[in-house]
Formats: C-alpha cells, structure tokens, sequence
C-alpha cells in the first residue's frame, strides 16, 4: 500500500514495542519517520532495521528542549510535518494505599504532561491534511488493580483528544486516539509480567495478546486519508476487552 507516500511522521517511543511496528508500517506505506525515545542502543537497533528512511532523535517527552530539538530536526531535513502518533509511555503497578508521589509524577509527566508538548510543538510544521494520534489504552476505560494512575493518565489522553479538535476547528488536522488493549511489548511484560499477561489476554474476547504489528495497522489507518472524517475520536483496537 502506498497510503502515505510522501509523509512525514514523528513517532514517539518509536524504537520498540507499538512505535516500532507502528514505524515499520509507516515506511512500508510510503512515509519517511522520526523515531524518538531516551535509549541511544534502542534507537540505532530500530533505524538499522527500518531502513534509509527512518531517523532517530534522543530525547525524553518529558524535556521541552529535547522535543524542540525533534522538531528542529523535522524542519531540516523535511520543511514540513504530516503525522505525529505521540505514542511514549511508562505503566507500572502500585495499589491505592501505597501510591506514591514519584509514581504519579512519573506516569503524569511521561504519559500526559510529555504528550501535551509532543503535539502542541509539533503544531507550527503541521497543516491541512494533518493526522495525530494519540495512543491511549483500553485501560482509559476499565478498572484494573493497582493500575489507577496508569489508567487515569490513559483517560486523560482520551479527553484531550476531545478538547483538541475543537482547538485544531479549521486548520484540517484531526485528532484521535488509538487505544490498544493487551499487547505483547516490553512494557506489558515489565508491568504485569509474563503471569499477568496471561491472564490480560484471557479477559479479552479474542482470547489472546495483539502483536504490536496489529496496532501499528491501525495507526496507518488513522495516520491515512481513510480515515479522514474521523477527529476527536477514539479507535480500539483492544481485542474486545474494553468494549464488552
Ligand atoms: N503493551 C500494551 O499492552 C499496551 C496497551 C495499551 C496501551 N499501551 C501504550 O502503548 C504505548 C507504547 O508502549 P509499548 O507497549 O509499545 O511499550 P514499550 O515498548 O515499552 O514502548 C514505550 C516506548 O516509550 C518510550 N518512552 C518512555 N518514556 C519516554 C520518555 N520520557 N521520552 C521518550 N520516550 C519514552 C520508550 O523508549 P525509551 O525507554 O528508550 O525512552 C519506549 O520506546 C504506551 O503509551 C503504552 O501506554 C500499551
């Protein structure tokens, strides 16, 4: 498919996990991609594997020169910006009753606070025909134990959605969030180990975890023309888990 010929994309936490197939398939459709994440070694693995039309910047979300000097390099080297799936997150779990402040602050920053920037910066390169997403989490809508801060940063992501594409009324960017459900990444593993992936996996209908490449389909998908009726939305792509 040639969906996004032409396209430029800025996925952050590109390097592994949903970013990773997310970039992949971006490139297979036709798009050149900035990857973007804290690892130096994750991030040379990923552009050896993605080929002459990847890019990687070292940053964190949560380090507003680190995100100016993403952009910078997007406006070198492309002029312009077409797709920003603002994808970086942490997870991990603590009950109520030994939440600490470090854990709010850490998954605020990282998962909200360091989204807001990765979009509101992006803003000034982009223009008609813009597509960003959001990735949320079928855990935006569902309870799970000990994963409240988690799933309030993930709901929170969800609501920007809605409130942005009132703010982007009239510059032909659309907004919108892809919520993956139980999927088989580094940070599913360190966050519910191989135990609790299991039992994630057996909640959903499909009875199974996503292959990150199942997620990376559907952020071609919104990232494309075919979805372009679609803004302040939110797409599941969760196995069912989150919509029985
Ligand atoms: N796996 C699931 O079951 C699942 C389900 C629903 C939603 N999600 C969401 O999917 C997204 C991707 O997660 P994943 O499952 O693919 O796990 P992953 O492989 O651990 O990906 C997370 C990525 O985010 C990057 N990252 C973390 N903090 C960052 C920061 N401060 N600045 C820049 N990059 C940062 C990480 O790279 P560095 O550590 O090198 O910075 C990593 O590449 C997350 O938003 C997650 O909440 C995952």
């Amino acid at each position: 498919m040639t969906r996004l010929n032409g396209k430029t994309a800025v996925i952050t936490g590109g390097a592994t996990g949903i970013g990773r197939a997310a970039a992949k398939r971006f490139i297979e459709e036709g798009a050149f991609v900035f990857i973007f994440g804290r690892r130096q070694e994750a991030l040379d693995a990923a552009v050896a594997d993605l080929g002459p039309n990847a890019r990687a910047v070292k940053g964190s979300v949560t380090d507003e020169a680190d995100l100016d000097r993403l952009y910078a390099a997007v406006k070198a080297e492309r002029g312009t910006l077409d797709i920003v799936l603002a994808n970086a997150g942490v997870g991990s779990l603590l009950p109520l009753g030994k939440i600490t402040a470090e854990h709010i602050a850490e998954t605020f920053d990282t998962n909200v606070k360091g989204l807001i920037f990765t979009v509101q910066k992006a803003l000034p390169l982009m223009g008609e025909g813009g597509s960003i997403i959001l990735t949320g989490s079928s855990a935006g809508t569902t309870g799970a134990p000990a994963f409240s801060a988690y799933s309030a940063s993930k709901a929170a992501v969800r609501n920007l959605a809605r409130s942005w594409a009132e703010d982007l009324k009239g510059t032909g960017i659309r907004v919108n969030v892809l919520s993956p459900g139980p999927t088989a990444t580094e940070l599913a593993k360190a966050a519910v180990g191989e135990e609790g992936m299991k039992v994630f996996a057996a909640m959903t209908p499909l009875k199974r975890m996503a292959d990150p490449a199942e997620i990376g389909a559907v952020a071609a998908f919104l990232a494309s023309q075919d979805s372009s009726f679609m803004t302040a939305s939110e797409v599941a792509a969760d196995g069912g888990l989150a919509q029985i």
